[in-house]
């Protein structure tokens, strides 16, 4: 078996320089001067004269009778060789002195009494049998190839939507940009307060306001804030301006698609859950993005309590294998009681806030059309993550910080 060398692929691309040259002289460039130029001329006109395709008289060459047809074996060899075709000494000879080819040795099927390499006639000759096959070394550095792979919020989504699936819940859908009614004012938030300031949420430049609201709607939300809407409440008090709920954010919570959801299933029971992007003007440190995902749900019934919260909470982390869970009391403008949820980092030991829960205030449901209770949450995906995989920072996991290394070796907690 023979190989190509450099010179010999360089020549099945371009032509030998023999055959290129005479191309040149029939094309009616004789002149020596000129062809000179021809990087591969000193070759060529050697192999020319030999071939008694050309003479040379007088600085200028000439073309043989019969040059107009040459034609050259060599070349034929050449795109044989390339294609591994059995090719005989012979014809490989020419080939061979002026290394266009080279020999190529089989690599040894055995070598030192062991076999190296398992081949048909290994099996065939029974010698699989009576040699030993020599061991390989599993333990030896390779290089290392990064393939595709799932992220890890991608393969933590799927898992956790797993887990929510089998507990009963449906998935929802909702836009990312949205007006502030339903981010805010459908879920009895002033518009006065403190976390809807420019400072805190990204406003959309366009489109600036939403097209339309539903008439019926505005007009329970207006009234549960200016007074409480019949729920017994006083409500917050102030006049309430359509203008600003009509203004056109990112959303900081999926709450928002909460609220859209409630308006259309209002009838008992119901059990939605979203794993969405949200967007919030926090600073960057090791456990905040300023864009991260929220694990949402809401379970809607005729009778519900805080144990019936509680135990869902229990349920869900103890299937993602999360344990050590605390709830602390909070405020929301929308449910009372409140929650904060907190899990116990198993490296940095230390709790962190995962969460934040609810039963929805009459206020916010009855505007919505809801006459049954509603408990509601909303979770950090990229905290849940960092409890799972025992991350200590959050950076790593996705945005322009993201570290390649860290995304590449994420070992696969999970499957199916
Ligand atoms: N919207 C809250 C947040 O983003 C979470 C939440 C949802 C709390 C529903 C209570 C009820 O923190």
């Amino acid at each position: 078996m023979y190989a190509l060398t450099r010179e010999g692929e360089e020549y099945l691309k371009n032509g030998l320089p023999e055959v290129r040259l005479v191309k040149e002289v029939l094309s009616g460039r004789t002149s020596m001067k000129e062809l000179q130029r021809l990087p591969y001329f000193t070759i060529g006109l050697m192999w020319a004269k030999k071939n008694g395709w050309v003479t040379v008289s007088g600085g200028e060459i000439r073309a043989e009778a019969g040059a107009k047809s040459v034609k050259s074996d060599i070349e034929a060899v050449l795109a044989d060789v390339e294609r591994g075709r059995e090719v005989s000494a012979k014809l490989a000879e020419p080939l061979l002195s002026r290394k266009l080819v080279e020999e190529r040795r089989e690599s040894p099927i055995i070598n030192d009494g062991e076999i190296l390499q398992l081949t048909p006639d290994i099996i065939r000759s029974g010698a699989w049998e009576r040699v030993p096959f020599k061991r390989y070394d599993v333990s030896l550095r390779m290089p290392e190839i990064s393939y595709g792979r799932k992220h890890v919020l991608r393969m933590a989504i799927d898992r956790i939507s797993r887990v929510l699936v089998e507990m009963g819940f449906k998935e929802m859908e909702g836009p990312i940009a949205d007006a502030e009614f339903y981010v805010y004012d459908c879920l009895f938030t002033p518009q006065d307060h403190p976390a809807r300031t420019a400072w805190d949420q990204f406003s959309l430049s366009k489109p600036k306001t939403i097209r339309k609201l539903p008439a019926d709607v505005v007009r329970r939300v207006k009234a549960a804030h200016e007074h409480g809407g019949g729920t017994g409440s006083k409500g917050w008090g102030y006049s309430w301006d359509k203008d600003i709920a009509m203004r056109m954010m990112l959303r900081g919570h999926t709450t928002s698609v909460t609220a859209r959801y409630l308006l259309e299933h209002n009838s008992p029971p119901n059990r939605y859950f979203s794993i969405d992007k949200i967007f919030r003007n926090d600073s960057l440190d090791k456990t905040h993005l300023l864009e991260f995902y929220q694990i949402e749900g809401w379970v809607m019934d005729g009778h519900l309590t805080v144990r019936d919260l509680m135990g869902t909470f229990g349920e869900f982390y103890r299937k993602l294998g999360i344990r050590d869970i605390k709830f602390k009391p909070t405020y929301n403008p929308y449910t009372e009681p409140s929650f904060e949820i907190y899990g116990r980092h198993p490296k940095l030991g230390r709790w962190l806030e995962i969460g934040n829960s609810g039963m929805f205030r009459d206020e916010m449901l009855r505007a919505l059309g809801v006459k049954s209770d509603v408990m509601a949450w909303g979770l950090g995906l990229e905290r849940t993550i960092m409890l799972l995989n025992n991350y200590d920072d959050i950076r790593n996991l996705h945005g322009t910080l993201c570290d390649l290394d860290f995304l590449r070796e994420v070992p696969i907690v999970w499957e199916y």
